[in-house]
């Protein structure tokens, strides 16, 4: 039996040169844009600049605050936020991967209800923000799916926290511009860790405790998309067939997670990225999948056999079987892609494990709680241990 509330209120514009589209869907935002934006990529393949010359041409002036790194931290979104007061800013746009869009949002957050973006924060004091300026997302990559949810991931060096949040409505972008052609310069490697994101997402999503139809058939579509189309993706970067396939299986797989929402396997690996954040953040998720998904077998098969048979085409009738099939088949395809990577490749001395799952555990502990089987902090320990 299910019962749900389903709510995703950004305006999605979809498809292959819908940038130059831009303009139409700002107008009316405001006069004077916040541009974040990460160090190099979007200035290399020109994508800042014409971004910057589309709010022109509806009088939107851009500051472009360029400082973001892969896995955002606080005193970057808390510069940016200051700047955006400074400079009187009305919108928000987040051009690149998940960090720079994440930090637009937290730092339209911060920028309109003041203070430290820590403070809101439910580790960090829990303020309820009172308002946000209107964000725009421009996402180059297809893995976060944050251009159809509410959440930021902003890590906290201080105390190795690297914490996911969402703001309810507040927090949703207002339009995101999803251009396949935007992402074609997205090297192989990447083009996996990001589409395995995803495909995480929907995974966690469909094996979610509160998991119900609207959500399930779209995660169930998006791990499809991301099985059929991510090997040409990675072959050949330009294949814009198949990058429009991984852009919608990401954008889907956000939908997912704003509807239903990820479990304790993205827990796990924001305590892996969190204490080391040269991890990234897709391959940290391959590493664990499989031994997660092992892990909680036995309260979970008949949603992972479901899996096998309709993504990975797995023919058997027991389900206990068909999961265990499942398993093996991700393993598999991860392998395609180089991202089987054993958890202590990964930079992290096996004596953090204790107290890595004792942070993430307390920081997630909702994410554990929609877990099938709800994994304890023990549990934590023991999977990052099969995951070694
Ligand atoms: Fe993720």
């Amino acid at each position: 039996m299910y019962s749900f509330e389903a709510f995703m209120p950004t305006k999605i514009v979809f498809g292959k040169g819908k940038i130059e589209e831009l303009p139409e869907h700002v107008d009316g935002l405001g006069k004077k844009a916040l541009v974040v934006t990460g160090r190099s990529s979007t200035k290399k393949s020109g994508l800042l600049d014409r971004v910057v010359e589309l709010l022109k041409k509806v009088g939107i002036e851009s500051i472009v605050f360029d400082k973001v790194i892969p896995n955002p931290i606080l005193e970057t979104v808390n510069e940016g936020a200051e700047l955006a007061k400074k400079e009187r800013i009305d919108l928000v746009l987040g051009v690149g991967g998940g960090s720079p869009i994440d930090s637009a949002k937290a730092i339209s957050i911060t920028a309109c209800s003041g203070g430290s973006y820590w403070d809101y924060t439910r580790v960090g004091g829990a303020k309820k923000p009172k308002c946000a300026l209107p964000i725009v997302a421009i996402p180059t990559t297809h893995g976060t799916g944050t251009e159809a949810d509410p959440f930021m991931v902003v890590t906290n060096r201080k105390t190795k926290e690297k914490l996911g949040q969402g703001f309810g409505e507040l927090s949703f972008p207002r339009v995101s511009i999803v251009d396949p052609e935007v992402m074609v310069t997205l090297p192989p490697n990447q083009t996996a860790y990001t589409s395995m994101d995803a495909f995480y997402h929907s995974l966690e999503a469909f094996i979610n405790v509160n998991a119900y139809p609207y959500s399930d058939v779209l995660a169930l579509d998006s791990m499809k998309r991301v099985v059929s189309n991510l090997r040409i993706a990675y072959e050949n970067g330009n294949d814009i067939e198949a990058r429009t396939e991984l852009a919608w299986a990401s954008t889907e797989a956000g939908i997912t997670e704003t509807l239903t929402g990820v479990v304790a396997n993205h827990a796990l690996e924001h305590g892996l990225s969190g204490f080391n954040e040269k991890i990234i953040h897709g391959l940290g998720l391959c590493a664990l999948g499989p031994a997660f998904l092992e892990y909680i077998h036995e309260h979970a098969y008949k949603r992972i056999a479901i899996i096998g048979r309709e993504v990975f085409g797995v023919i058997e009738y027991d389900d206990k079987r068909a999961a265990q099939l499942a398993i093996k088949k991700l393993w598999e395809f991860q392998e395609l892609f180089k991202c089987n990577v054993p958890v202590r490749e990964l930079g992290i001395p096996k004596s953090d494990i204790e107290n890595m799952s004792e942070v993430v555990y307390e920081m997630f502990k909702e994410l554990a709680n929609v877990t099938p089987g709800k994994p304890s902090v023990e549990d934590f320990i023991k999977i990052y241990e099969m995951a070694w």
